[in-house]
C-alpha cells in the first residue's frame, strides 16, 4: 500500500512539474514567424516574472501577452476584444491609446516619451526614394544627425562619409550610400539661425537627407531607427550592410569595409545566412538610476536588467536583418533609449549582437590616446568634433605607411589591417 502511495505521489509531481512547462511555455511563446528553434533560445527578459512595480514592463507584458499565438486563439475563442487584435501589422500597438497614467514625479522628458509612447506613423517631410535605384549598396551608412549640425554632415561627407566606389584598405571595397536620419529640432534664432528651408536646399545638393516629422528629442531617437527599417525595406532592400550610428563619430570606412568583405565571404564559405550584428557590445547593464544622468530611467518606469546592447557611437548590421527587425519592432515597445531598444529587438529575435574591440565608444585608453598610429587598430571612436574628423582624415592618409612599420607596439584590435600583418 506504502509503495502505492508513493507512486501515486510521484505521478502526481510528474504532472504538476509538466503542466508548469506547459504553462509557461504559453506565458512566454513567441509569435508565429519565429521558427521554433529561436523559441527555445529565447527567454523574453522582461516579463519571465512579471514585474508589477514598472510600467513599460507592465505595459510590455500585455503587449507580449496579445502577440502569442496561443493566447490569441483562447480570447478569440472566448469572444475577447482578440478579434480587434488581428487587423494589422501593427498588433497590439494600435489597441493601446495614449498611456493615461502618466505619473508626475517622472520627469518631464519620460512624461512626454509616455504621451506619445504609443505612436510611431510620422511621415517624411524629406525623401530620398532614389537612393538606391542604381546600384545596392555593399555598406548604407545612416547617420542620426539634427538639423542644425550642419558642420557635423559637411565634415562627414568630405571624410569618412563619401560615397560612391569606395576603396577598402586592404581589400577591394565596395559601393557606399550614405543618408542623415533627421526629425524637426525644437531651434531658437540665437543658438542656429537656419533658414526654414535650408535642409530641403541641402536635400537638393547632397541627396542625403531623410527628415521625419517629429520633434527631434533625445527619446525620440529610437523613431528613428522605427521608421528608418521600413524605409530600407522599400528603397534599399538590397543593401548588404547597414552602419547606423552618430554624426559625432570618426569611423574608418575603408577598414570596415575590409571587415565586411570578409564576414561576407566567410558566410559564403559557411554556407549560412548572415546574422552580422558588431558594435561595442555592453552585457548585463542596468539602468541608471541618478536623477541627474543623460541616461536616467526611473524604477518606476523600467524594472529589471537591460539586454544586452550596442553603445550608441555606432553599430553594423548586416541588410538582411532589417526585415526581421522591422516585424519585432512592432512587438516591442517604443524604449527611451534607441540603443537599449535595438537590443530588446534583437533578444526578441534570439540574435546576439558580437562586440568586435575596434569600436571604442569610449575613446582610446590614455597611453594610446597621443599616438596617430592608434587610429589603425580601430573602426570607430566616439566622439570627435568637425574640425578634429578634417584633421584627422587627412593626418591618418599620410600617416599610414610610416604606422604599418610601428604597429607592434598598438594593440591588436583584430581589425583586418592588423590581421594582414
Ligand atoms: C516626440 O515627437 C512627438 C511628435 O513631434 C512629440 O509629440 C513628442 O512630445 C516627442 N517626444 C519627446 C519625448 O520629446
Amino acid at each position: 500500500l506504502l509503495l502505492l502511495l508513493l507512486s501515486i505521489i510521484i505521478i502526481l509531481l510528474l504532472l504538476i512539474i509538466i503542466i508548469i512547462i506547459i504553462i509557461h511555455y504559453i506565458e512566454n511563446g513567441k509569435s508565429s514567424q519565429i521558427s521554433p528553434l529561436t523559441l527555445l533560445a529565447e527567454r523574453p527578459f522582461w516579463n519571465v516574472k512579471l514585474d508589477d512595480s514598472a510600467l513599460w514592463n507592465r505595459l510590455q507584458h500585455v503587449l507580449d501577452r496579445e502577440c502569442n499565438p496561443i493566447l490569441r486563439q483562447l480570447d478569440t475563442a472566448r469572444g475577447a476584444a482578440g478579434a480587434g487584435l488581428q487587423k494589422g501589422p501593427g498588433i497590439g500597438l494600435q489597441s493601446l491609446g495614449p498611456i493615461s497614467e502618466v505619473k508626475e514625479s517622472f520627469p518631464k522628458d519620460i512624461q512626454d516619451f509616455l504621451q506619445s509612447m504609443h505612436f510611431r506613423e510620422y511621415p517624411l517631410i524629406i525623401d530620398q526614394s532614389r537612393l538606391c535605384s542604381e546600384e545596392a549598396p555593399l555598406l548604407l551608412l545612416a547617420i542620426k544627425s539634427k538639423e542644425c549640425n550642419i558642420r557635423n554632415r559637411e565634415a562627414i561627407r568630405e571624410t569618412w562619409g563619401s560615397t560612391g566606389l569606395v576603396t577598402g584598405e586592404a581589400g577591394r571595397g565596395g559601393v557606399v550610400h550614405r543618408v542623415f536620419l533627421l526629425g524637426r529640432q525644437d531651434r531658437s534664432p540665437q543658438s542656429c539661425p537656419l533658414s526654414n528651408d535650408h535642409l530641403a536646399e541641402e536635400s537638393m545638393k547632397y541627396g542625403d537627407i531623410l527628415q521625419w516629422d517629429f520633434r527631434d528629442t533625445f527619446y525620440n531617437l529610437t523613431l528613428k531607427d522605427v521608421l528608418f527599417w521600413p524605409w530600407v525595406l522599400q528603397h534599399c532592400p538590397h543593401a548588404r550592410f547597414i552602419f547606423k550610428g552618430d554624426d559625432d563619430v570618426f569611423v574608418r570606412t575603408p577598414a570596415l569595409l575590409d571587415v565586411l568583405q570578409q564576414a561576407e565571404q566567410q558566410s559564403k564559405a559557411r554556407g549560412r545566412n548572415l546574422d552580422f550584428v558588431i558594435g561595442d557590445v555592453i552585457n548585463d547593464a542596468f539602468p541608471i538610476r541618478q536623477v541627474d544622468e543623460k541616461y536616467y530611467i526611473p524604477q518606476d518606469f523600467y524594472a529589471g536588467k537591460y539586454p544586452p546592447y550596442m553603445g550608441g557611437g555606432g553599430v553594423v548590421y548586416s541588410g538582411s536583418l532589417v526585415m526581421q527587425l522591422n516585424e519585432v519592432s512592432k512587438r516591442v515597445h517604443l524604449f527611451p533609449i534607441d540603443d537599449v531598444f535595438l537590443g530588446m529587438c534583437l533578444y526578441k529575435l534570439g540574435i546576439v549582437p558580437r562586440s568586435h574591440p575596434g569600436f571604442l565608444t569610449f575613446d582610446f585608453p590614455k597611453e594610446e590616446a597621443n599616438n596617430p598610429c592608434s587610429y589603425f587598430s580601430i573602426l570607430l571612436v566616439h566622439k570627435r568634433s568637425p574640425e578634429e574628423t578634417l584633421s584627422l582624415w587627412n593626418v591618418l592618409k599620410h600617416i599610414q605607411v610610416d604606422c604599418l612599420k610601428q604597429t607592434s607596439d598598438i594593440p591588436r584590435r583584430n581589425t583586418f589591417f592588423l590581421q594582414k600583418e
